[in-house]
């Protein structure tokens, strides 16, 4: 099997059964509205954060697989991380849509690799990181460490 049907198959598990979709009724700490303004897709991130740490994240939205893949992959990594861990998980995903290569220790993020080579989805995968930076940003401002 080649690397990017390997690659194609992690996206698309993600986009079939999205891991954290939906929403926390109660508890949330940030919730962040974000949209791809190149195509209008949307995902609205919601976190739980206790103690400096996400304790859980949560998306809906519309969009493209790429975008609701990487949006299912993220909220998954993110979990458990402290959110100056998480911050350096979204410089790393940039410098994966810059076609460098960080390693993830949630693996199947970097299936995302080969979006560097299409500039156009490039917002499409960026899109669920975004969101998780202006969480975090958030999350801080509320006086998370
Ligand atoms: Fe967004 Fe195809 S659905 S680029
Ligand atoms: Fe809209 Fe990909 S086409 S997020």
């Amino acid at each position: 099997m080649q690397l990017d049907d390997l690659y194609r198959r992690v996206i698309m598990d993600h986009y079939k059964n999205p891991r954290n979709r939906g929403q926390f009724g109660e508890g949330e700490s940030v919730a962040i509205d974000l949209n791809n303004p190149t195509c209008g897709d949307r995902i609205t991130l919601q976190m739980k954060v206790k103690d400096g740490k996400v304790e859980a994240a949560k998306f809906v939205g519309e969009g493209c697989s790429i975008s609701m893949s990487s949006a299912s992959m993220m909220t998954d990594a993110v979990k458990g991380k402290t959110l100056d861990e998480a911050l350096q998980m979204a410089e790393n995903f940039s410098g994966l849509m810059k076609g460098e290569h960080p390693e993830f220790e949630y693996e199947d993020i970097e299936a995302l690799s080969g979006v560097s080579k299409f500039p156009a989805r490039i917002k499409c995968a960026t899109l669920a990181w975004n969101a998780l930076r202006k969480g975090i940003d958030q999350a801080k401002g509320q006086g998370e460490a």
